[in-house]
């Protein structure tokens, strides 16, 4: 949404004059589509591939669903507010199709309530889960064909969605999934069954996408997948994560490597060596916890102890270099005690996180969690999430005022629309805004002294 359209396919392919190109442009005028997407980091990304499968087909992207013929919605269900969304935003959508437009639905949501969703939005044409959109171009084939009901909804695979072109959002930061699906079994967690079993794709496709990214001038990439540091590539190079980090920052052009998510149990010390041998490797560590409670981890089979993540934490800030950690904690799991809560308070007084994301539990169809006993009451898990955040802003007020009179160097991302101000990032992942007299700035690097400090973000003016 609000995002810049017509990028030319040059910049989406790389490959001009090439002998794709013109066969692509030739397919086009086939019609328009709109595509709105909800949910994390994954479904931004493999929206920008979907886009890519539409535009090589001839499509156009437009900006509002009353402009398109084809109408897209990729979906989240990680919670119940999210998932709830889709069904009020079909709703919306009902009267489009009697004009004669297609809607179909993508994501976890579609994944998860499968065929259902032809009984409670009959207008609906298309569902496909994340793990067949390898198959989206011939479902959209069908789809032209005037076949009215498609869907995609197999997570038996061994297929990663690799695309000829992808649609980027972000001219600066491009995203690359280099491991898909989870096998983790998190006892509250949808995305093992929405998104099917891990596959990691090979390393040698996407150092090929790392090429072709810094030669289009994009000199930041993230590496996504839900258990990112669980990378096992499967071609005979038998690349470790660790190792794929350092080749990617090697790819001349690429300043900046970041990666998530990375989950605790597959953090390994090869990976803070890589970080402290290789400056363009991101000094940030998404590292989620979930709770400070043993006896809650183990109810949340989330496979380590307090103890053990500790050691991790310890392993990372003995690093060389400062590495910031940053977090996601659930409260109110089923069974969590007034104890198990205040073990996750003093968990965030020991690591002292950069950042975190944090969720009141929500009971999700299909997992293990949704039938334990001792729900906690909402308002008590309302009550325990402000307590939390509260925690969590004084931590990070403190945090903050310390880097104030430090300068760091941003990648710029954004143009206040007051005159002179411009936002970026720290390698760490903070935000500062910061004021420059330069006419432009955005996409480039610079030098910024920290000049005050708020719980979220920064503020600071450029160095010249
Ligand atoms: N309820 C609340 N939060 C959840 N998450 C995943 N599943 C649930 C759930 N059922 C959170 C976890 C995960 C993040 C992406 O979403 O904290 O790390
Ligand atoms: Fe869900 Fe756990 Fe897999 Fe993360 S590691 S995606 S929380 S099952």
């Amino acid at each position: 949404m609000g995002k810049p359209f017509d990028i030319g396919l040059e910049r989406l392919t790389g490959q001009a004059s090439t002998s794709g190109a013109p066969q692509r442009v030739e397919v086009s005028g086939r019609g328009t589509f709109f595509l709105e997407t909800f949910g994390c980091q994954m479904n931004d990304h493999d929206s920008e591939k979907v886009a890519g499968v539409l535009l090589s087909r001839g499509y156009h992207q437009v900006e509002t669903p009353d402009a398109a013929a084809l109408i897209l919605y990729n979906t989240c269900s990680i919670r119940e507010k999210a998932a709830q969304k889709v069904f009020s935003r079909l709703g919306e959508y009902r009267e489009k199709q009697s004009e004669g437009k297609i809607i179909g639905v993508l994501g976890c949501v579609a994944q998860q309530e499968g065929e259902d969703i032809f009984k409670r939005a009959p207008w609906v044409s298309l569902v496909c889960g994340s793990a067949s959109y390898s198959k989206l171009p011939q479902m959209i084939a069908q789809l032209e064909a005037g076949n009215h009901r498609v869907t995609g909804l197999d997570t038996d695979t061994d297929e990663t969605f690799e695309t000829e072109m992808t649609r980027r959002d972000n001219p600066w930061r491009a995203y690359l999934t280099i491991i898909e699906g989870c096998d983790k079994a998190c006892s509250y967690c949808v995305v093992p069954y929405t998104r099917g079993p891990e596959r990691s794709r090979a390393s040698d496709s996407v150092l090929k996408e790392v090429r072709q990214l810094a030669e289009l001038g994009y000199s930041e990439v993230q590496l996504l997948g839900q258990t990112v540091n669980s990378y096992a590539d499967p071609t005979p190079r038998k690349m470790r994560f660790s190792e794929l980090l350092l080749t990617v920052a090697d790819v001349p052009g690429i300043r900046r490597v970041r990666f998530t998510t990375s989950h605790p149990s597959d953090f390994t010390p090869d990976i803070v060596e890589a970080m402290e041998s290789q400056p363009k490797i991101c000094d940030h560590v998404h590292l989620p916890v979930q709770s400070g409670s043993t006896k809650v981890l183990q109810a949340m089979q989330r496979t380590y102890t307090r103890r053990e993540y500790l050691e991790k934490i310890a392993m990372i800030r003995d690093a060389k270099r400062a590495i910031a950690i940053t977090t996601d904690i659930i409260v109110g799991f089923p069974g969590e005690t007034e104890d198990d809560f205040r073990e996750t308070l003093s968990l965030l007084d020991e690591v002292k996180y950069n950042s975190l994301f944090s969720f009141k539990y929500s009971p999700r169809p299909n997992t293990p969690s949704l039938a334990m006993p001792d729900a906690i009451p909402e308002e008590e898990k309302s009550r325990r999430l402000a307590v939390l955040q509260e925690k969590q802003r004084e931590i990070q007020t403190i945090r903050n005022e310390k880097l104030v009179d430090r300068t760091f160097e941003l990648l710029v991302s954004g143009k206040s629309r007051r005159e002179n101000q411009w936002s970026g990032y720290t390698t760490s992942h903070v935000v500062v805004n910061f004021a420059s007299q330069a006419k432009e700035l955005l996409g480039t690097y610079v030098q910024v002294r920290i000049t005050g400090a708020t719980p979220n973000c920064l503020v600071g003016e450029q160095v010249v």
